[in-house]
């Protein structure tokens, strides 16, 4: 039988609640949470344990399903009213990835007109959004994959894999797809500091869908690129504005940096619920300013010298001018700009356009 390559899944529902990979302990630990109501899902999500943006959402729309359950069984035909502070909660949990607000919005759009019992509709739609992503991901694959050309090796940042998204991934699906057809032959992940999505999450991932990787400190990815070792930067993203300009993990404008100066090209692979097309540019994203204490230890351990401060923004914004390619799965667009994603937006599904 040939090898999946894809076996993780962190996101499930259960009678009991919504069922989570708890991913601020891995690799040491496998631990499963159950969150019963709409807070315990968005104290979970700004705690990261969940985290991704496509699973930061899917997460929030199985917080309303909790949200509406509470809500119907205590005050009946009132449940809408009686939700509105934890929609508000979800929609708090964490700011930079629009995926969050793309599904709560979805989930109102949805309950806006339901009559009675509201929890198997609710449900339903969690279910689809959760389904969607999945599939998305796996064209998305098809269609990154198709990109790697006279590719050697490929370089990730962060964890854009099944923890982080319904299942099979964003530009891991990519590096999956990829692999399966022999088109990569090395995958380099980063650590990604502070939090180590790539050390912790992205490695298990990889060693357990049986795909070999490589892990390099951040600052040692100049020095990778410059030794002709990777064709490709390939990441996810939380937001993309409408000009084209990516918001991801810290790090990933360095990297953009570095690769258009080496000759390596940049892919970011996203679906189209993380386009933001009501902000103009990069800049207008809000960026999520994180703790001081994950910069200033590791694993609960301080490594920082006694009275040093820390500034941890948790995401950085690409220009459009240092991408190669955008891979949705609506489409590739190649060298982005703001009339090319107003096209693909605006397209009918599994179209291209460049
Ligand atoms: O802080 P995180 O771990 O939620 O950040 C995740 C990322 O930056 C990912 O690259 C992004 O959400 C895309 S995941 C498919």
């Amino acid at each position: 039988m040939p090898v999946s390559h894809d076996n993780v899944r962190a996101v499930s529902w259960t009678e009991q609640g919504l069922r989570l990979l708890d991913q601020r302990y891995l690799p040491n630990r496998e631990d499963y949470l159950t969150l019963p109501d709409a807070t315990a899902v968005a104290q979970a999500i700004r705690d990261m344990v969940v985290r991704g943006a496509p699973a930061i959402g899917i997460a929030a729309a199985y917080g309303v399903v909790l949200a509406a359950r509470q809500a119907y069984a205590a005050v009946g035909a009132d449940w809408k009213n009686a939700i509105i502070a934890d929609l508000d909660r979800l929609a708090a949990s964490r700011p930079t990835a629009v995926n969050l607000f793309w599904a709560l919005e979805r989930m109102r759009a949805r309950f806006a007109g339901l009559q009675g019992d509201p929890v198997p509709a609710l449900l339903a739609e969690a279910h689809s959004i959760l389904e969607e992503d999945i599939q998305a991901n796996r064209r998305m694959g098809e269609l990154g994959a198709a990109l790697l050309t006279d590719t050697q090796g490929v370089l990730t940042h962060c964890n854009t894999g099944s923890l982080a998204t319904g299942g099979y991934g964003t530009a891991l699906g990519v590096i999956r797809s990829g692999w399966a057809q022999d088109r990569i032959q090395s995958v380099y992940a980063d650590e990604t500091r502070p939090w180590l999505q790539g050390a912790r999450l992205t490695a298990w991932e990889l060693v357990r869908d049986s795909i070999p990787v490589t892990l390099l400190a951040d600052s040692a990815a100049a020095h990778l690129m410059r030794q002709g070792n990777v064709q490709w930067v390939i990441v996810g993203s939380d937001r993309i504005a409408a000009n084209g300009d990516v918001a991801n993990k810290i790090g990933t404008y360095s990297l953009a940096v570095n690769a258009r100066h080496h000759g390596v090209r940049f892919m970011v692979v996203a679906p189209t619920s993380t386009i933001d097309m009501n902000i103009k540019t990069g800049a207008e994203i809000p960026i999520e300013s994180r703790d001081a204490a994950e910069v200033l230890a590791l694993a609960g351990q301080q490594v920082a010298a006694n009275g040093a401060q820390a500034w941890n923004p948790a995401f950085d914004v690409t220009p459009a001018a240092l991408i190669d390619a955008i891979v949705t799965e609506r489409g590739v667009v190649l060298a982005p700009t703001a009339e090319k994603m107003a096209k693909l937006m605006g397209l009918a599904r599994h179209s291209a356009s460049s």
